[in-house]
Order: structure tokens, then C-alpha cells, then sequence
């Protein structure tokens, strides 16, 4: 059985949909956050999962911060880090204590967009298609190799919060997907790419709209 410890700031869906899917071979053997505040936290604490609450304001440095939760997490023997909704930049150091065995999902079609505000800035270019990405976890922020990737079509009248809403949905369909398939010995690095296993599609197209919709 495989450990996946889940990193959390807020609300968790993301968290949630990985729960609730079930990843076979594994199981979320704790959720942490760096938020005592954070929603996410009640929700797994309410089905059993071990929790954490390592507040960053109470570390005097990002090092301290990142070496404290660094020590939460390897109390769960993790072979699996997962960032979801995690709102805090990392040190080179933690990034590379768990390089290949961290994965984020950032709403971007990477590498467009990385940061902030991304469907506000997806708006603005007027891009047609807006989505989501599943990529390893690299010392430079919402970088490293590309896991997955959906995609949904930007609609006539999108504010940055309905496009946010179309995102996330497949957000919680690729998400537990691309974990599954870590698990499942499905992923390969090479040469700074991730390798697509035989007939293992990595990407997510939403269906088109109904032109009547
Ligand atoms: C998601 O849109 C995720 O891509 C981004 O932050 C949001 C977190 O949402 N990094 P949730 O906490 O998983 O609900």
C-alpha cells in the first residue's frame, strides 16, 4: 500500500475528489496544511485521515517553515506528495527532497499562465482554450514535467469565475487520475518529459458546448 500525504491551503476539492475517487494501491494517509483555517481540514479529519496544521506565519523563515513541514510529512513515510490548492512557494530544497514523487495542479494550461489570477489572464488574451495541468514539482514555481492536462472551451460572456467553475470540475476528474497512474507504475520521466504509457491518454477535452446551449 502506497502513502500519498495530501498539502492543502483551503477548501480541498481537489483533496476531496482524490479521497473520494480512491486510488487503488493507496491510501491518503494524511492531509496538512499551512492554514490552521483551512475547510479542507475538518472534511478528512471527519473520514479518519490524520491531519496537520503547521501555521507559516509562525516560522521565522521559509526554511524553518518548509524543514517543520517537511518533518510532518515524512512522519507518514509519504512515497507521494500531493499539492492541492497549496498557496505557498517552496525552497529549492524541499522541492528537491521530493522531486518525482510530488505532483501540483495549477488551472493553467501550463506553461501559459503560470502564477496567479490565471483565468483572469486567459480572459484577457481572449485565448480560446482555457484548462488545467498536472505536472511534477521542480524548484521553479507551476514548472517541471507535465503530467496531464485538460482542456474546456472558453464560452461567449466566461467571467474569470464561471471559466475558474468549468475548470475545476475537470480538475477533479484529472487529478485522481494522474495519481492513479503514479501509483500504478504508469509514469515514466524521461529526458525531462513525461512518458505516456501504451494507450494511456494524458489529456482531458471537455465536451464541446451544444451550439444551442
Ligand atoms: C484549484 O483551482 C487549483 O488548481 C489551484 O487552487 C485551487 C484549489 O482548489 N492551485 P481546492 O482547494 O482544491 O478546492
Amino acid at each position: 500500500m502506497k502513502n500519498i500525504v495530501i498539502l492543502i491551503s483551503g477548501r480541498g476539492s481537489n483533496m476531496q475528489a482524490i479521497v473520494e475517487a480512491g486510488i487503488p494501491g493507496a491510501r491518503v494517509a494524511a492531509v496538512i496544511a499551512n492554514r490552521p483555517d483551512a475547510a479542507g481540514l475538518a472534511w478528512a479529519a471527519e473520514r479518519g485521515i490524520a491531519t496537520a496544521a503547521l501555521d507559516h506565519k509562525a516560522y521565522a523563515s521559509r526554511e524553518a517553515f518548509d524543514a517543520a513541514l517537511a518533518a510532518a510529512i515524512d512522519a507518514h513515510q509519504p512515497d507521494l506528495v500531493v499539492l492541492a490548492g497549496f498557496m505557498r512557494i517552496l525552497t529549492e530544497g524541499f522541492t528537491r527532497r521530493y522531486e518525482g514523487r510530488m505532483m501540483n495542479i495549477h488551472p493553467s494550461l501550463l506553461p501559459a499562465f503560470p502564477g496567479l489570477h490565471t483565468h483572469e489572464r486567459a480572459l484577457e488574451m481572449g485565448c480560446k482554450l482555457a484548462g488545467c495541468t498536472v505536472h511534477f514539482v521542480t524548484a521553479e514555481l507551476d514548472h517541471g514535467p507535465i503530467v496531464a492536462q485538460g482542456a474546456v472551451n472558453v464560452l461567449d460572456g466566461d467571467t474569470p469565475d464561471s471559466l475558474a467553475a468549468r475548470v475545476l470540475k475537470l480538475e477533479h476528474q484529472l487529478y485522481p487520475e494522474a495519481v492513479r497512474r503514479f501509483v500504478a507504475g504508469e509514469i515514466a520521466v524521461v529526458d525531462g518529459k513525461v512518458a505516456a504509457g501504451p494507450g494511456a491518454a494524458a489529456s482531458l477535452l471537455s465536451p464541446l458546448p451544444s451550439s444551442k446551449a
